[in-house]
C-alpha cells in the first residue's frame, strides 16, 4: 500500500528533525529531506507492521540512525534492553542488534516471538567460547563463581552463576561472596575489572577466557596521545571493551549508556569515543551541541541490521530470524540473568 504523498512528507520531515546532524559514519552518509523521503515509505510500513503484529523494536545503540530514530521503540545499552525484555508485554519482540542480545530477550520474555533481522549478526566476543569449553574451563577450576558478560550465547550463560553487563560488571563482581571468579569471555574487561578492583581495594583472583571485542581491541593509547595533543581539553571516552592501556588514558569508561550520560553532563570542547561509531551518530542527535573528533570504528554484526531486512522479518519472518532456544537451557540462562538484575546497583 502506498503512503499518500502528505503522509510521506509529513514522516521524512520526522526522520530529518532527528538525523540532520548525523555525519559520523566513515562511508560518510549524510541525510537530507531527499534521502529522508526515500526511506519513509519503509518507516511507515514497519511502524504500521508492528501495530498490525504487536510487536515492539528493541535497539542496540550501534545499529544505523535511521533504524534507532526510524522505528526503534527502546534505545540504549544492553543491560536497559534486556529490562525492556523482559518487561515487554508485545507478542513479537524485534531486535535490532546482535544475536545474543536476541537471545537474551527469548530468555527473558519466552512466550513472545523473539525475531532478529539477520542470523549473521554475531559478535566476536560471545562466539569466542562455547557451552563445552566453558565446562572444560569449570572442571580446571571448580570453587570458581563464573560470571559471563551478557555478550555469550545462551549456551555459556546457562553454564555460568551470573551475569554482568559493561555497566554493572564493577559491582556485581566486587560484591560476590567468593574470591576466586571465572570471568568469560572478555579477556580485557577481565582486566578492567583487575584493576578497577585493585584501585578500590577489593582482592579478587580473576580468570579469564581468550575473547575479545574486535572492534574495541583496535583502539591504542597512541591515538589518545595524538588526539589530546591535536585538541587541548579534549575528554577521552572509552568502554571497558578497550584495552587496560587504553581505559587508564581515558578520562571516562563505562558502558554506551554511562558514556552518553558522561557526554551529555560535561562540557568539555571535545570528545574521542572509543567505540562504535553508532554512538557517535547517537550523541549527534541527542546533543548536537558536542563535538567529537574521529577514532571511532564500525561493528560489522550490528551493521548487518537494515530497515529492508526488519520490514520482511516483521512481515514474515524466515524460521531462521525467530529465536528458538531449549527449555531447559533457557530457564538456567534465565537464572543467571536474573541473578544480575538482583545484584545491580540500584542507582
Ligand atoms: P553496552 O552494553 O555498553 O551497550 O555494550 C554492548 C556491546 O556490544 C559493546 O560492544
Ligand atoms: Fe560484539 Fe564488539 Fe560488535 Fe559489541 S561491538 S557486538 S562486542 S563485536
Amino acid at each position: 500500500m502506498i503512503a499518500p504523498a502528505a503522509t510521506l512528507e509529513a514522516e521524512a520531515d520526522r526522520l530529518l528533525k532527528a538525523l540532520l546532524h548525523v555525519d559520523c559514519e566513515p562511508s560518510g552518509r549524510r541525510w537530507n529531506y531527499e534521502t529522508c523521503l526515500a526511506l519513509a515509505p519503509l518507516t511507515l510500513e514497519i511502524n504500521r507492521l508492528k501495530r498490525e503484529k504487536d510487536a515492539v523494536i528493541l535497539t542496540h545503540s550501534y545499529v544505523d540512525p535511521e533504524i534507532v530514530y526510524g522505528v526503534g521503540d527502546f534505545k540504549g545499552d544492553s543491560y536497559f534492553l534486556s529490562l525492556a525484555a523482559k518487561q515487554a508485554k508485545a507478542k513479537v519482540i524485534l531486535f535490532a542488534g546482535v544475536v545474543f542480545m536476541a537471545e537474551t530477550a527469548k530468555i527473558l520474555s519466552p512466550d513472545a516471538t523473539v525475531i532478529v533481522p539477520d542470523r549473521g549478526s554475531g559478535c566476536s566476543l560471545a562466539d569466542s567460547i562455547t557451552g563445552e569449553e566453558l565446562r572444560r574451563l569449570k572442571a580446571l577450576y571448580p570453587d570458581a563463581t563464573v560470571v559471563c558478560y551478557i555478550n555469550s550465547t545462551a549456551e555459556v550463560k546457562a553454564e555460568s552463576d551470573v551475569c554482568v553487563t559493561s555497566g554493572n560488571v564493577y559491582h556485581i563482581v566486587a560484591n560476590l561472596p567468593a574470591r576466586r571468579i571465572l570471568f568469560v569471555p572478555d579477556r580485557l574487561m577481565g582486566q578492567n575489572v583487575r584493576d578497577e578492583l585493585r584501585r578500590r581495594g577489593v582482592d579478587k583472583e580473576i580468570i579469564t577466557s581468550d575473547g575479545t571485542c574486535m572492534v574495541h581491541d583496535q583502539f591504542s593509547p597512541a591515538d589518545i596521545a595524538a588526539a589530546r595533543a591535536q585538541f587541548p581539553g579534549l575528554k577521552v571516552v572509552a568502554h571497558p571493551e578497550c584495552t587496560a592501556e587504553v581505559a587508564a588514558a581515558a578520562d571516562f569508561v563505562g558502558s554506551t549508556g554511562a558514556m552518553m550520560k558522561f557526554v551529555k553532563t560535561s562540557g568539555a570542547p571535545y570528545y574521542l569515543m572509543l567505540t562504535e561509531c553508532g554512538l557517535v551518530g547517537r550523541l549527534q542527535v541527542e546533543a548536537p551541541e558536542k563535538n567529537f573528533i574521529g577514532g571511532c570504528r564500525l561493528c560489522p554484526y550490528m551493521k548487518l541490521n537494515s530497515l529492508e531486512k526488519i520490514r520482511d522479518a516483521l512481515a514474515t519472518p524466515r524460521p531462521d530470524q525467530i529465536v528458538t532456544l531449549d527449555e531447559g537451557m533457557r530457564r538456567r540462562a534465565a537464572r543467571c540473568i536474573e541473578r544480575m538484575f538482583e545484584l545491580s546497583p540500584t542507582d
